[in-house]
């Protein structure tokens, strides 16, 4: 099994930015916790961070060619106007769980539209680190073939 954990825009600034909304875990810390779960489910997880739109798109293609399980991914602010990113996960075969560590309907309005969220499998929003965890286990029942 392999997973992609993906994280858009300003999310390698985890820990440092923002810490009142974002915590104080560091994108290594998130990408470490990540690839152990994955060790001790038997599922390598492969990490890739990018501030940069065409940068991500690659790698939505890229993991569709090599045929990973799931696609975890937090697009940051491109979840509210990216229709290229949306476009590219309508494009793929791969499914994927968006993930947003604040509860952005709590938030300002921006921040309450999802373009991608049609084309997806779910979202998983406001539960901190813990939404990127849950989105692996959703990833991992459905490999198991019990969700
Ligand atoms: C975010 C929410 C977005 O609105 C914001 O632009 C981010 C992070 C989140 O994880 O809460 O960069 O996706």
């Amino acid at each position: 099994n392999k997973i992609l954990l993906l994280n858009g825009p300003n999310l390698n600034l985890l820990g440092r930015r923002e810490p009142g909304i974002y915590g104080s875990t560091t994108l290594k810390q998130l990408e470490e916790k990540i690839v152990a779960l994955g060790e001790s489910n038997d599922t390598e997880v492969v990490c890739f961070q990018s501030n940069h739109e065409g940068e991500i798109i690659d790698k939505l293609h890229e993991a569709n060619d090599i045929g990973v399980n799931g696609i975890i991914f937090n697009p940051g602010a491109f979840t509210h106007y990216s229709y290229a990113i949306r476009d590219a996960i309508a494009g793929i075969q791969v499914s994927v769980i968006e993930v947003h560590i604040s509860n952005v309907h709590s938030r300002e309005s921006f921040r309450h539209t999802s373009v991608i969220a049609p084309v997806v499998a779910g979202q998983i929003v406001g539960l901190g680190m813990i939404g990127y965890e849950l989105a692996f286990h959703a990833f991992l029942e459905r490999i198991k073939g019990r969700e």
